[in-house]
């Protein structure tokens, strides 16, 4: 029987498109599940189309069957292997979750002012304590520099609300402490000192807050000092069991470039199974998801063509399929991502229960996007890193081949989203993206890119992808870097990195 409810939806939803079905479609059974798939690409076929078009049975079926093409895989067992002795086994976890706050957001004027406002006061606590880095004294309030005449020196601290270049070449910013706007410029000068302060200033982004020393010169303050919230020199905390924490994210389940095998080979080196170092696989104690576990639907245009799973269920039910198989005695932390089907204004809460049916395993921590862990003594602040795109088109020098330059120049500004409308932000009391807490190892995904480096002893990383270079990314010129995992050993205070792609 055909399936009059599902045709009769398709014909509903192409009236006004001047697409007509034709009479001998009644035979054909048209999957429910993907009706948004083909109707979209019924759409797309005709869309140069003059006047009036008659989709036929053969066509309607030729976009079914392309459609159907990339059905979801289906995951292959995984078995630990019985000469494997993981030392992870016979250790106990010792683990905290700092959940990051996921606040309902108002959404109105005051919430906004409330959440910008909480974002100066903490800020600007973080740049006062490092006032010995300030070649004068105590900041004033922007309300008080009128007081001032010519000449004297001042410190403000603020948001910077825009920058723009003035017709001599210099920068002119205007920064607000809630007291009052001022303005700033940066001299586009000869001297050593005036072009490194310049360069710096276009480092500058809108929303972060900084403090500025500079000399009053009629309605300007000009600049001579710029000082970032920055972090301190974070020591290093040592665990005195030798365990680790494998970090991963990405996953993108559902894409028809997700890398399947070579994803179910790192899920088999866990179980001593694959590959070449098994002594590290064995110490394994902690892996951390760092968000896109799926690729999710309707995340951009005409995403379906890329799909190999059109039902968002279903492609949380492969990922909960092989994730399973990640051995009992590994705690496993996920936050969601900007393609998972959670809220996608940040903070983003955790993955519901109704994604991950029937998937109750007390080692795997569904936890928010951002959270902060405590692993043996390890401390994470682990985040999706949606902010990145903002950051890397904001400031120069930066590039989606080194993200880990992008999230440096992030922990600098002590705030996980500097640029407010880079990405959605929930506009809470509190604004939770502000770094408060200097991890040891601050970890992040997004970019498909891995990346290390090392900053005032905080190891930045970012974790990379287990999905093949997409075709937007083709045209952007990304190279993103597939099935390399980034593994920390806890007692030794080391990185090591593994190719699933052998
Ligand atoms: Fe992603």
């Amino acid at each position: 029987m055909p399936d009059i409810e599902t045709l009769g939806r398709l014909i509903e939803r192409l009236s006004g498109s001047g697409i007509l079905i034709s009479s001998d479609l009644s035979e054909v059974d048209i999957p429910q599940s993907n009706l948004d798939a083909i109707y979209a690409r019924v759409i797309e076929k005709y869309t140069n189309s003059n006047g009036v078009s008659v989709l036929d049975k053969s066509t309607l079926i030729g976009i079914i069957d392309s459609i159907v093409e990339g059905k979801a895989p289906i995951p292959i067992e995984v078995r630990q292997s019985s000469d494997f002795k993981p030392l992870a086994k016979d250790v106990h976890a010792s683990f905290k979750i700092n959940p990051g706050n996921v606040e309902r957001a108002e959404g109105n004027v005051a919430s906004f002012v409330t959440y910008f406002r909480d974002r100066i006061a903490r800020i600007r606590e973080m740049i006062e304590s490092r006032r010995v880095g300030m070649s004068s004294g105590a900041p004033q309030n922007i309300d008080t520099l009128k007081n001032f005449t010519d000449g004297r020196e001042v410190t403000i601290i603020g948001m910077i609300l825009g920058m723009s270049v003035t017709k001599k070449g210099n920068i002119l910013m205007k920064i607000d402490d809630e007291t009052d706007e001022a303005k700033v410029m940066f001299m586009n000068g000869t001297s050593l000192a005036a072009k490194e302060l310049y360069e710096k200033s276009r480092t500058l982004v809108n929303d972060e807050v900084i403090a500025i020393t500079g000399k009053i010169s009629g309605p300007f303050v000009i600049a001579k000092e710029i000082l970032w919230p920055d972090v301190p020199i974070k020591m290093k905390n040592k665990s005195d069991e030798d365990v680790s924490i494998a970090f991963i994210s990405d996953l993108h389940i559902g894409s028809k470039l997700f890398m399947e095998k070579n994803f179910t080979n790192f899920i088999k080196w866990l179980n001593g199974e694959y590959g070449t170092k098994k002594e590290l696989a064995g110490k394994v104690k902690y892996l951390i998801i760092g968000g896109d576990v799926v690729d999710g639907i309707g995340i951009y245009p005409n995403q379906d063509r890329d799909l190999a799973i059109l039902d968002i269920y279903e492609q949380y039910r492969v990922f909960t399929d092989i994730i399973k198989d990640v051995p009992d005695y590994i705690e496993t932390f996920i936050i969601p991502g900007n393609h998972d089907a959670v809220q996608r204004a940040e903070p983003q809460p955790a993955l519901t229960e109704s994604l991950l049916k029937e998937f109750k395993q007390n080692n795997m921590h569904m936890i928010p996007n951002p959270s902060f862990l405590t692993l043996h003594n390890t401390e994470v602040l682990v985040y999706h890193g949606t902010s990145l795109d903002s950051v890397i088109s904001a400031i120069p020098g930066m590039s989606y081949a080194k993200p880990e330059l992008a999230m440096l120049e992030i922990l600098k500004r002590r705030h996980l989203s500097p640029i407010y409308g880079g990405n959605i932000i929930v506009p809470s009391k509190t604004d939770n993206l502000v770094i408060d807490r200097v991890p040891n190892i601050l970890h992040m995904g997004h970019i498909h890119k891995n990346g290390m480096t090392s900053y005032h002893g905080v190891d930045i990383i970012n974790s990379g992808t287990w999905q093949d270079r997409t075709e937007y990314q083709i045209i952007q010129g990304h190279i993103p870097t597939p099935g390399i995992i980034q593994v920390y050993e806890t007692k030794e205070q080391r990185f090591s990195t593994i190719n699933f792609n052998k």
